[in-house]
């Protein structure tokens, strides 16, 4: 995603610094914009103090995010959504810079109310092995929180619902690429337990663009940023093996542990604050991604063999 959003602010005239530690991340994404003059990438852990100079906005997105990610590097995870939030806290307080932290809708856990609300606090499992990474962001939100209340830093919070595009890894084990990658491969396409857990899917430049609304607004207290449509594993299984034309079929796994049964944004916040709303169904989300993926999983046959 921050690949999305630093192409995103060039668009918009900025320069942008990009940090990352590439601890789930590939370089190979910014690759593109390696001859714009306005743009820099540091390689470094925001888990330690780091200072790019000036900035007018820092927007914090550092975390592995995929369930297979965040259960390899179960404490990085717990350390940059900890001391990477306070260092890059310290940034925007120390230039006087907008603060936009990356929270996620795995702060609500495996909700008892749906559709999920902001003022909905949340069912999580704080010794499960998912809480890594989500009592970590639950941190991150406290500690951004703080930072406004205490030192008046002009932070923001986006809880984002699975987000969807290019650059995506094919093998972090997340819904789509995971199953784009099967379908291509003429693979059976894993669906956990009978499929009938719901996930709304969003296109990446719709996150990308309430991201960034939120970020200019004058709201401080968390605002969900995903797409409302709800659909069934299975039927996002089917959506895949229509948009790629595959054969393959679908093949059935147990659910694993704490695997929230229902997720769905009430964006009627994002709405009424920033205007904001999807635009990209998943059907054409999934066609403007099919190249990448195509791409990706031709790359990685290629290399295997
Ligand atoms: N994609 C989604 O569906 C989704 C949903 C909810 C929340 N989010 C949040 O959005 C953010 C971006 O997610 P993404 O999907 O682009 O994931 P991603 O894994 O592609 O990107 C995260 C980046 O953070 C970097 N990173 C991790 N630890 C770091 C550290 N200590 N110092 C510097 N860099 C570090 C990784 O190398 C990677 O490039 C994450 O914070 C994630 O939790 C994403």
């Amino acid at each position: 995603m921050g690949s999305h959003l630093c192409d995103r602010l060039l668009g918009d005239g900025c320069s942008v610094i990009a940090v990352d530690n590439l601890l789930t991340g590939r370089l190979s994404n910014l690759d593109h914009l390696r001859n714009d003059s306005r743009f820099e990438f540091r390689q470094l852990d925001v888990c330690e103090p780091f200072d790019c100079g000036p900035v007018d906005a820092v927007f914090h997105l550092a975390s592995p995010a995929s369930p297979v990610d965040y259960s390899v590097h179960g404490i990085p995870t717990l350390k940059v959504g900890s001391l990477g939030t306070f260092q890059s806290l310290e940034v925007a307080r120390k230039y006087g810079a907008r603060y936009l932290l990356a929270s996620t809708s795995e702060c609500y856990g495996d909700p008892l109310e749906h559709p999920q609300k902001e003022t909905y606090w949340g069912h999580v499992n704080p010794v499960g092995p998912r809480s890594v990474y989500d009592e970590a962001k639950r941190f991150a939100e406290a500690a951004t929180m703080a930072y406004l209340r205490y030192h008046s830093v002009d932070t923001h919070i986006v809880r984002i619902f699975n987000t969807y595009g290019p650059r995506m890894q094919i093998n972090d084990g997340r819904v789509i690429p995971n199953f784009m990658r099967q379908a291509m491969r003429g693979e059976d396409l894993t669906v956990y337990g009978e499929g009938s857990q719901t996930r709304s899917f969003c296109y990446v430049s719709d996150e990308i663009e309430g991201i960034l609304r939120l970020s200019k607004s004058t709201e401080h207290l968390p605002v969900n940023v995903g797409n409302p449509t709800e659909f069934t594993i299975l039927e996002c299984a089917q959506r895949v093996l229509a948009v790629t034309g595959s054969k393959s079929k679908v093949r059935y796994e147990p659910l694993p542990q704490d695997d929230p049964k229902q997720r769905r944004p009430d964006i009627s916040k994002a709405k009424r604050l920033l205007d904001w709303e999807p635009k990209i169904d998943l059907e054409t989300g999934l066609k403007m991604s099919l190249e990448y993926f195509r791409q990706a999983v031709a790359e990685e046959t290629s290399s295997r063999a």
